[in-house]
């Protein structure tokens, strides 16, 4: 078992990519913290988890509120005594030009999808340090890397969540702390297809997104998983600033 009696925090878990990780972390021996505003599907999630004899933990928490992102890794320190892997996954896609997009807009999408970041990183560092080391993985996307037609705000976030990396990597290296990003291109989960179901030809729409991978297929909640475990796990303990792309080729 690849995360034998390590504890894993992991927010947005009560639906796609989170989700999937989630029941990977804990097939692979991680005990679970299963955390999402919507705090049915987080329970959700970890029911799958202990019906399969695994161990987790559900929380409804906003990863945009400071206060709640340290209640839920203190709950954490509560249930399990230590936080080994924080996924700072959650996050939402506001689609848009700049001038579709109002300053609300702007705000909000900042506010879910790199403050939130922001305050994982605040919140885990100084625990994890003090416990000898941690992996922080925050959840970027290749929207950050190139440019995406549509996805003003929501590049700018991911982008932000890229820099924000590599600057706390380096400021805790030397405390254990590894911190990585994961930067995936479409991935099938939930929101996509209800996006692609709202659409006015969904099997056109399909195929758009197929056809922007290289591969010529979408990413599976899987795809994105394993590499969160590779990350997770002591494998990987010399890479710490840098990232996984997870893209089928798309950002090459
Ligand atoms: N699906 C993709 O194609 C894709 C591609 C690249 C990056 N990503 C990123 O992966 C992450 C997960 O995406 P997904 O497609 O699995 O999303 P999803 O919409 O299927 O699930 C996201 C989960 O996060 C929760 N959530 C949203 N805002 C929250 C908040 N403020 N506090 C706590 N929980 C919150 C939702 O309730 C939901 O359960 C996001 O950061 C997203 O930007 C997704």
């Amino acid at each position: 078992m690849r995360l034998k009696d390590k504890v894993a925090v992991i927010t947005g878990a009560g639906a796609g990519i989170g989700r999937e990780t989630a029941l990977v972390f804990a097939r692979e021996g991680a005990s679970v913290v299963v955390a999402d505003r919507n705090g049915v599907a987080a329970q959700e999630t970890a029911d799958l988890i202990t019906q399969e004899g695994g161990k987790a933990i559900a929380l409804t928490i906003d990863v945009a509120k400071g206060e709640e992102v340290k209640r839920m890794l203190e709950a954490t320190v509560e249930a399990y005594g230590k936080v080994n892997v924080l996924f700072n996954n959650a996050g939402t896609v506001a689609q848009g030009r700049v001038e579709d997009n109002t300053e609300e807009d702007w705000d909000e999408q900042i506010a879910t999808t790199l403050k939130s970041v922001f305050l994982g990183c605040k919140y885990a560092v100084p625990l994890m340090r003090e416990q000898g080391g941690g992996v922080i993985i925050n959840m970027a996307s290749v929207a950050g890397m190139m440019g995406i037609t549509n996805r003003a705000i929501y590049s700018a976030a991911k982008g932000g969540v890229i820099g924000l990396t590599r600057a706390v990597a380096l400021d805790h290296a030397k405390e254990g702390v590894r911190v990585v990003y994961i930067s995936p291109a479409t991935i099938e989960t939930p929101s996509l297809k209800q996006r692609i179901e709202s659409s006015p030809d969904p099997i056109v729409a399909r195929k758009a997104f197929e056809d922007r991978q290289p591969v010529g297929r979408i990413g599976k909640p899987q795809d994105v998983a394993y590499a969160a475990l590779y990350l997770a796990s002591d494998e990987s303990a010399f890479i710490t600033g840098s990232g996984l792309v997870v893209d089928g080729g798309m950002a090459v």
